[in-house]
């Protein structure tokens, strides 16, 4: 088949959705590649390198005519204008944006989106939430050792001795694990807090420290389990008691990471304005919800998206797209993400063919021959 690579437009969008290692397997497998002239560009791809391994160089046209087209964010209207109907569409395209899955239903595309896949094992290879929030959460505490006017690890030195940071790490999902890893790597004492009971032996076995938010009642046990793995909104007296630790934890830290979101909602509030108003000067918040929420916030009000705002002294960083700014190795298991994931809807013989049983292709096929599949 003809697959096409093109270039992401989107402001501040560097990834890419293949390259030279995945495209050359691509080729392996029968099929031809076009992409896009630059497209890898600012993940560290020239051409030449997809060149060498068998590609076409093209235009935008070319890239969108092909059959099927690798995408990493959805495509604005004037992309999806050129894609064929008929055409396969696989990328990350906002499950929960209704607008957009009739926009791609009727232009007779068949999508699919990743993010939608099931966190099963067999599905891991192919979950492009998790390769890319792990990469979104070591960038958080990259970003905030740099804005952060302190050192992260405890020094002795000649002129007296220096404090560890200390980091909170609010939601630890793929990316707050990261984040643990990565500020536990630089030398900082850290606190983590998730509603999830799962979460707690997690955090414990990266040694940080469990901020426990214990449940009062069998309602609150039971949405804090979760759904497919996934967090659920939890009840207002949970949220408070929540807040309340939240605001004492706060006062100590140094560096605060939110990551906290549920699926198809916004993200929780967890880190209040007054809380921020509590903090020390030169403290460092990194809200990895930026952008989900009211206005552009995340799970502080405060925050706004890709901006770094100062309140009394606190600098609150909202970055929405942290992965981009690790856009080599972003696109390098995102690609791979994708080559998995065609496995499944391609046969040997390099021929489409979609299975209407395999649970990862369903939960991912957002429109097929005109009508839309996903309904939210
Ligand atoms: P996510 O990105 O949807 O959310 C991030 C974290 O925020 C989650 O851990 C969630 O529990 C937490 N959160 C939500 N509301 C909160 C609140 N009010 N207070 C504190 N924390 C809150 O989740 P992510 O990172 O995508 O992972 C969700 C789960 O799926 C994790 O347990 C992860 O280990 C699991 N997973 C399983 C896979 C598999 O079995 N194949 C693959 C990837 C993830």
């Amino acid at each position: 088949m003809r697959i096409g690579v093109p270039l992401e437009i989107r402001l501040g969008e560097t990834r890419v959705a293949a390259t030279p290692e995945t495209v050359k397997k691509l080729i392996g497998q029968g099929h031809t590649v076009v992409i896009q002239k630059d497209a890898g560009v600012t993940a560290s791809q020239p051409d030449s390198a997809y060149e060498a391994v068998g590609a076409t160089i093209g235009s935008a046209a070319d890239a969108f005519s092909a059959e099927i087209v690798l995408k990493v964010r959805a495509p604005e209207a004037a992309e999806l204008k050129q894609i064929q109907s008929g055409s396969v569409l696989i990328g990350m395209l906002d499950p929960f944006d209704n607008d957009n899955i009739a926009a791609m239903a009727a232009q007779g595309v068949t999508a699919f989106s990743l993010e939608a896949a099931p966190r099963t094992t067999r599905a891991q290879s192919m979950d492009v939430l998790s390769s890319q929030a792990n990469i979104a959460g070591y960038k958080a505490v990259m970003v905030a050792a740099n804005e952060y006017q302190r050192f992260m690890p405890m020094l002795m030195t000649a002129a007296g001795t220096v404090k560890a940071a200390r980091v909170l790490i609010l939601g630890a999902g793929v990316a707050g694990l990261q984040a643990i890893a990565t500020a536990k790597r630089l030398g900082a004492v850290i606190e983590a807090s998730d509603v999830r009971p799962a979460a707690k032996e997690q955090i414990e076995s990266l040694g940080a420290k469990f901020v426990d938010v214990p449940y009062e009642t069998d309602e609150e046990r039971e949405i804090a389990k979760g759904v497919g793995g996934y967090a659920r909104p939890m009840p207002e007296a949970w949220m408070k008691r929540q807040a309340a630790l939240v605001a004492e934890r706060a006062q100590q830290a140094d560096i605060v990471i939110t990551t906290a979101l549920i699926p198809g909602r916004k993200p929780p509030v967890l880190l209040h304005s007054d809380t921020v108003a509590n903090m020390k000067p030169g403290s460092i918040v990194i809200d990895l919800a930026a952008g989900r929420g009211d206005n552009g916030s995340g799970n502080c009000p405060l925050t706004q998206e890709d901006k770094i705002v100062e309140k009394s002294g606190v600098k609150i960083i909202g970055y929405s797209n942290l992965a981009s700014m690790v856009a080599a190795d972003a696109s390098a298991l995102y690609a791979r993400n994708l080559l998995d994931f065609m496995k499944l809807i391609v046969d040997p013989e390099a021929k489409l063919a979609i299975p209407t049983d395999d649970d990862i292709v369903t939960a991912c096929l957002m429109c097929r021959d005109g009508q839309a599949i996903r309904k939210n």
